[in-house]
């Protein structure tokens, strides 16, 4: 009886995760994820590849449970997953890896199942996880929470051992364009806990290279928040 409970628990949560799980079996999802973790091979500093990808990925969804967003679990995965795969642009040419990304979870998300408004939500929340984070980003004018990051955040230092890639990593991006439409509460909830799971998920507590890392002291995580 124990064993078919057990049994029937983890094909529920696999269940939840499936258009999740879709994304990472897709073929671009893995080569750009095997790109990223071979240009990152020798880096010292916070590295993006898939034990990355999932704390951004369990933390977004911790966040989403203990603030009570409504949230459809696999399109938090699927968006931790994917924000930060365009550093395999990034690497290779120098294109903001928030804005490849984006454009990365465009192409992909409704080839796993997800809706228009759905891929549309990741695709804000990717490229805009580079932005500082406030203290309640979720009910920031579209303004503020819609467009291409322009923060001070890691990727804005640009050549700083923090985020000095394996090859010139680039600073934060400007897309242009005029006023964007006010984003939905799908929208602005996966941008907020996209973009506070990124950032309060860096080991900095346990981290080697912490003396030698250049992201504001402030902003380092010394003590355990989730
Ligand atoms: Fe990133
Ligand atoms: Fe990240």
């Amino acid at each position: 009886m124990e064993q078919r409970q057990a049994e029937r628990a983890r094909s529920d949560l696999q269940a939840d995760l499936a258009r999740a799980d879709r994304i990472l079996g897709l073929p671009e999802v893995q080569a750009a994820l095997q790109a990223v973790e071979e240009a990152e091979r020798d880096r010292v500093f916070c590295r993006h590849g898939f034990g990355h990808l999932m704390d951004v990925a369990r933390a977004a969804w911790i966040l989403t449970l203990e603030e009570g967003r409504d949230l459809p679990k696999d399109l938090v995965y699927a968006s931790a997953l994917l924000h930060d795969l365009g550093r395999a642009d990034q690497y290779r040419d120098g294109t903001p890896h928030d804005l490849a990304g984006a454009d990365l979870a465009r192409r992909l998300l409704p080839r796993a199942g997800f809706s228009e408004e759905e891929t549309e939500a990741a695709v804000l929340a990717i490229r805009g996880h580079r932005r500082k984070t406030t203290e309640d980003d979720v009910r920031l004018p579209a303004s503020e929470t819609v467009g291409s990051s322009k923060d001070a955040g890691p990727s804005k230092i640009v050549g700083t051992p923090e985020t000095a890639g394996p090859t010139n990593n680039v600073g934060a991006t400007e897309t242009g364009g005029g006023p964007e439409a006010e984003p939905g509460p799908l929208s602005r909830d996966l941008s907020s806990v996209l973009r506070r799971a990124d950032k309060l998920t860096r080991p900095c507590l346990r981290c080697p290279a912490s003396a030698d890392c250049h992201w504001p002291e402030e902003k380092k995580n010394r003590a355990l928040t989730l």
